[in-house]
């Protein structure tokens, strides 16, 4: 998501801090800031948009002199990027400056608390909350005002913390979002990524969750949250600066595909409080929602596969009917829409064109538009009635993969508020549908753990010249996507069927070798897909299969090979059994050694028809 660098030493701090932030600027960015501690005090200078705006506010770092300072790039999730809203946030009284990433889940209330204490805030980010907390907390001891913060705020965080009182001082502290302190010669380093501090130090500390780093020039001490000194590691880095910026990983898509589940529990965490579904960020009401007749999902690619499974998953828990449609096809169709629909409006970048005349479209017809968004102040995310954002942080990759599994996780809490809302479910089963979504995460993670299956596979049919994918209901758009992903990376000529229409034509392609992806995780349609699946054997296919444990024996008799996914919630599968699928894509693509996260003729955001 964002990024994070920090410096103490004897050099002028601000110029290697924009050095750094560059380095940073590959995960994608809206604006950027610094502060400094020099001869004038504790001084910042924030721009939104590019870091050379903020490059060229500060005369390269000169504008602003001295030798201790952090600095951050952007992405915004809590307020629209703007200067006010970037980092550094400084606290009322100016004692704390503070860089962050993650997400304080929170922040609203402890807003309001502090609020109604008499603290002025000047932005909309959850991070000023963490700077007013450490001043509110304050009492010249920096390390005891962190560790109430720390038991106070609750989600994830990098903070990299400046206090006016302690010039000589640098301070972070960490829960669930990586930092790094970089171990120098009379400097030392903070940064939430490698390739910040890559030119300067190579000799780095991993900070793990509740550890307190306390940089000087000449020294790092790490304590543990209650004050007790720490022993760690130092570990020497031998990646070059490409491969720092992966993460170590080859690809982004690759590294974007193991942090999903991290970004699917950082978008639906902080939207559960107490078991229940809390959507804070729209306003529809249980009157908005009867008065809708019919849902409109509407978006291209990958996310109108989101809205595929949508129109399942909607209506099956929320009897409403709903219909998916690319925007490119909606904008020019004369859809019967009005004030008694809903239009559900599904981007990554918020940008696309076609969905953006598409919502248009739509509240030129008198619609109530609700968005998923990841890019927060996109021109989809200011144009729309309500908007829900997706918490993935920047997708590079051209492929979508997290933005894919945030989006579908979004769906699921918007099926199950609005089945609550409507009383469509009761609260024991809106509650047992809940705690499937947040097993996801954990389920997601454990599929990760086999990727080795999935890439044995792909290196027996990396070379295929056509592959089909088949499923039923839930696994037909699961099946959609699946395909998508290979097409787009591998250059495989692929199709999605619903498995009943294989029938009605295209099992005539089947024949001696051809390879069927087949996706039987519906408990309910597995016997059909059994048949489906005895079908396209019968003609020589052969067959990967994807299902859920239970049916792994049953499943094994038929298919060549299948890789299990757990269990949980029908509408739901889909999260898990794309898993293999982008793995499987991946795999295959890399094998054939195409450019897997910048694939010939594809934009990652097309803003253009
Ligand atoms: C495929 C992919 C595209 C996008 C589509 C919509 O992997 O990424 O199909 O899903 O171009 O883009 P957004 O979501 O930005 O509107």
């Amino acid at each position: 998501m964002c990024g994070i660098v920090g410096y103490i030493g004897r050099e002028e701090s601000a110029p290697f801090l924009l050095e750094g932030l560059e380095k940073l600027e590959y995960r994608g960015y809206d604006s950027a800031g610094v502060a400094v501690y020099g001869p004038d005090g504790l001084r910042v200078a924030k721009a939104k948009g590019r870091l050379k705006v903020l490059a060229e506010k500060i005369d390269g770092g000169r504008a602003i002199p001295g030798t201790v300072g952090i600095g951050h790039t952007r992405w915004a999730t809590h307020g629209a990027p703007s200067d006010v809203n970037s980092h550094p946030q400084t606290s009322a009284g100016g004692k704390f400056a503070v860089v962050h990433n993650g997400i304080i889940e929170n922040y609203l209330y402890l807003k309001n608390h502090l609020i109604r204490r008499g603290v002025e805030f000047v932005s909309e980010t959850d991070t000023e909350v963490v700077a007013q907390l450490l001043e509110y907390y304050y009492d010249g001891n920096v390390m005891e005002a962190i560790r109430k913060v720390v038991e106070k705020v609750e989600g994830s965080y990098a903070l990299g913390i400046l206090c006016e009182d302690f010039p000589d001082r640098l301070f972070a502290v960490r829960k669930d979002s990586p930092l790094i302190v970089g171990l120098g010669r009379g400097e030392n380093y903070i940064a939430s990524d490698i390739p910040a501090i890559l030119s300067k130090t190579r000799d780095i500390c991993r900070l793990k969750d509740n550890e307190i780093a306390v940089l000087t020039r000449s020294n790092v001490g790490f304590f543990d949250i209650d004050g007790y000194f720490l022993e760690k590691p130092v570990e020497y880095i031998e990646w070059d600066v490409e491969s720092a910026e992966k993460g170590g990983y080859e690809h982004f898509m690759m590294k974007e595909i193991c942090e999903q589940p991290k970004a699917v529990h950082d978008t639906i965490s902080p939207r559960i409080r107490d078991g229940r579904i809390v959507l804070d960020d729209i306003a529809l009401t249980k009157e908005d929602l009867e008065r809708f007749r019919k849902i409109f999902v509407v978006a291209c690619g990958t996310a109108y596969y989101v809205g595929v499974v949508a129109k399942y998953a909607i209506e099956s828990m929320v009897g409403i009917p709903v219909e998916a449609d690319v925007a490119s096809e909606f904008r020019y169709r004369s859809p019967v829409i009005g004030p008694d629909t809903l239009v559900l409006i599904i981007s990554q970048s918020g940008e696309t064109a076609d969905t953006l005349a598409a919502l248009r479209e739509a509240k030129h017809a008198g619609c109530r538009v609700l968005s998923i968004v990841n890019v927060v102040g996109s021109s989809i995310a200011n144009e729309s009635d309500d908007v829900l954002y997706t918490w993935a942080g920047p997708e590079i990759s051209v492929a979508s993969t997290k933005a894919y599994s945030t989006q579908l996780a979004l769906v699921y809490l918007l099926a199950i508020h609005f089945a609550e809302l409507l009383g469509k479910k009761s609260p024991e089963e809106c509650a047992a549908l809940l705690a499937a979504v947040e097993k996801l995460p954990e389920q997601i993670e454990s599929l990760l753990a086999h990727k080795e299956n999935i890439q044995f596979f792909a290196s027996r049919y990396f070379n295929a010249g056509d592959i089909y994918f088949i499923g039923r209901n839930i696994d037909y758009a699961a099946s959609l996507e699946a395909s998508l992903k290979l097409k787009e990376i591998s250059y495989i000529h692929s199709e999605a069927y619903a498995a009943g229409e294989l029938k009605h034509g295209p099992i005539s392609l089947i024949e001696e070798g051809t390879l069927v992806v087949a996706l039987a995780t519906h408990t309910g349609l597995f016997d059909k897909m059994m048949s489906n699946i005895r079908e396209v054997k019968a003609r020589g296919a052969v067959v990967l299969g994807i299902t859920t444990e239970d049916k792994l024996e049953a499943l094994t008799a038929q298919a060549d090979m299948v890789f299990p996914i757990p269990s949980t919630e029908t509408c739901f599968l889909p999260s898990l059994s794309i898993i293999p699928m982008q793995l499987f894509a991946y795999y295959v693509a890399s094998m054939k050694g195409c450019d897997i996260d910048k694939p010939r003729n594809l934009a990652k955001s097309v803003t253009v028809e």
